[in-house]
């Protein structure tokens, strides 16, 4: 059989959590319920699979633009989360948060610090999850860590900005998934997706399965990266 090719970083938009309860006549925060289960199937299925790191798009910088009972509502299953996984011991995966920590709660803070602590020591599949995580931002922070140094002009280069984002350490990314319909990127990884492919996907984030990250992954395999080359 032939062996398929794997992406090393696959990036994730769980989008369409409101859609899906709409259909239902559910409030939206039965959307983000039932997507946290889908986001936990499809993780597992990643380390299942060997995937060596995945991120997840959970929450962005524009987020915080929703009414304030459903950002509370995503922060309190965010939150739950991780007390699951402080209380579990996940052998194999690594936890990682990227994306600007500051205006989250202090207990969110020590939760997702405690997890990534906890974790640091496993050498399965690096689980990145995006919360007030915004490209531009995570651009901005980079440059300004740089600009910090002093001897501004010099060194800012590919590299150096690389190394600053939240992501560093980390592949770039090789396939970004969006379920929902909607085909955009909506300032998720724009640095590190530059080289990306994009699978667009009709099905709800909430009704994302196994089959559903297989399917992406077979587009994923059959299609041609050349990165300026011939
Ligand atoms: C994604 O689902 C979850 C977050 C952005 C936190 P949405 O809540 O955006 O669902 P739709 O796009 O309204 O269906
Ligand atoms: C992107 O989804 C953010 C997350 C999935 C966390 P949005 O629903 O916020 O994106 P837009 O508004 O449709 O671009
Ligand atoms: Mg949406």
């Amino acid at each position: 059989m032939e062996e398929k090719i794997l992406p090393r970083h696959i990036g994730i938009i769980m989008d369409g959590n409101g859609r899906w309860a709409k259909k239902r006549h559910l409030p939206r925060t039965a959307g983000h319920i039932q997507g946290a289960k889908a986001f936990r199937k499809c993780l597992r299925h990643c380390a299942d699979l060997g995937i060596e790191c995945v991120t997840f798009y959970a929450f962005s910088t524009e987020n915080w633009k929703r009414p304030k009972e459903e950002v509370d509502a995503i922060m309190k299953l965010f939150s739950d989360y991780l007390d699951e996984g402080l209380g579990m011991s996940e052998k194999d995966i690594r936890m990682k948060f990227i994306g600007d920590p500051e205006p989250l709660s202090d207990d969110l803070k020590n939760k997702m610090r405690g997890l990534e602590e906890k974790s640091s020591g496993n050498r399965g599949t690096i689980c990145c999850i995006a919360v007030n995580y915004g490209g531009r931002d995570d651009i901005v922070r980079a440059v300004r860590k740089i600009a910090a140094d002093g001897k501004i002009a010099e060194s800012v280069t590919e590299q150096s900005i690389t190394e600053k984002l939240d992501t560093s350490g980390l592949p770039d990314v090789d396939l970004i998934i969006r379920p929902s319909g909607e085909q955009r990127l909506s300032n998720f990884l724009i640095w590190q997706a530059a080289y990306a492919e994009y699978v667009f996907m009709d099905v709800l984030w909430p009704d994302f399965g196994e089959k559903e990250l297989d399917l992406a992954l077979e587009e994923y395999s059959r299609r041609n990266r050349r990165f300026g080359g011939i």
